[in-house]
């Protein structure tokens, strides 16, 4: 059983927190936050505080997992690792690609784990995405669009979200979910392309529009936090020489040629409310649940050292 200290509850703390409640080997025990945290988090019956170190002395902990701002990761798994514990990370695990690094250098000096919390690559959709270009059943994939449009997120408590300094903005914080599929699956680009626009009212690029040039296939992605009441929307779109494969938010069909459309849209058998704007899912649950089958040795890694890194590392040219 791993006992766990949750830091941070806000939108993605109480996703955590709700999932890793259903999860048999995994319990948590404090809460750590800011003082805006309290009420919720003593709310739970659990015990609160202000500090990670100061929770791992006073309850026997041996897993923190690390739900705050994005500018804080860092310090907050180095902080874990010092108080001798492994780390959960939300994603991304760090601003720059060499802080990732500093990361795991610091958790193999001290025989620690890290565990980077990268949602989509967890989820049966991604399985799914990951057998249809493996098995070549419909040929060679010619091309991949991958999209995530959210509507302008004015919800984040303090706005760190918008300040380049604090979350990377989109390409650490929305595109990197695709990003990291997009590495898992293919790899290192030959080169990268990237349009992004400067949004006139928040001053930065709020629209991504993103070429991944390999040899032999084109993989384009597009991100974007708009000014829209269209709800939040992601997906992606498989060119093969034999079929098309479509996943709009979840729903899955490959179009074979001369054939019937084929359903596979997955179904989880954990589905959990989130809070935030995305809808009830059992992605979190699949998330959580792996991570710490992993952690407890009954599954492999998913998410190596070198893809971490490797996804910052082109973050950073976008
Ligand atoms: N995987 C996903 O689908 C997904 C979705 C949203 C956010 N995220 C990630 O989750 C992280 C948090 O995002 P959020 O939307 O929950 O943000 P949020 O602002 O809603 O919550 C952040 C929490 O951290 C707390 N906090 C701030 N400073 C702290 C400190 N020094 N010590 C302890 N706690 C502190 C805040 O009080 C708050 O409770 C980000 O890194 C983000 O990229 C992931």
């Amino acid at each position: 059983m791993r006992r766990i200290l949750l830091v941070g509850f806000g939108g993605m703390g109480h996703v955590h927190y709700e999932n890793m409640k259903r999860i048999p080997d995994a319990q948590i025990v404090g809460i750590a936050g800011t003082e805006h945290d309290r009420k919720a988090a003593e709310e739970t019956g659990l015990p609160f505080f202000l500090s990670i170190t100061e929770c791992v002395k006073s309850l026997s902990v041996d897993t923190v997992d690390i739900t705050t701002p994005t500018f804080l990761h860092k310090s907050h798994v180095l902080e874990a690792m010092d108080a001798g514990c492994d780390a959960i990370c939300e994603k991304p695990l760090a601003l720059s690609s060499s802080d990732a690094e500093e990361i795991y250098r610091k958790a193999e000096e001290k025989g620690r784990k890290v565990y980077l919390a990268l949602v989509m690559r967890y989820t049966k959709e991604f399985s799914i995405l990951s057998s249809l270009i493996k098995d070549e059943k419909y040929g060679k994939l010619l091309k991949a669009d991958f999209h995530r449009l959210s509507p302008m997120p004015e919800w984040t408590h303090g706005s760190w979200l918008f300040d380049k300094n604090k979350s990377g903005l989109i390409p650490f914080d929305l595109h990197i979910h695709d990003l990291d599929m997009i590495y898992a699956l293919f790899g290192e680009p030959v080169d990268v392309q990237s349009y992004a626009p400067v949004d006139r009212q928040s001053g930065f690029p709020c629209y991504y529009s993103i070429d991944y040039h390999y040899r032999n296939l084109s993989v384009h992605a597009e991100a974007g936090w708009l000014r829209t009441s269209m709800p939040f929307t992601s997906g992606w779109r498989l060119i093969f020489e034999d079929a098309v494969a479509i996943n709009n938010d979840g729903a899955i069909y490959v179009y074979p040629y001369k054939s019937d459309k084929i359903d596979l849209t997955p179904v989880y058998d954990t589905v959990i409310s989130t809070g935030i704007n995305v809808p009830p899912t059992g992605w979190y649950y699949e998330e959580l649940k792996h991570i710490i089958s992993e952690m407890n040795g009954q599954e492999k890694v998913r998410i190596s050292k070198d893809e971490a890194i490797g996804v910052l590392r082109i973050a950073e040219k976008l």
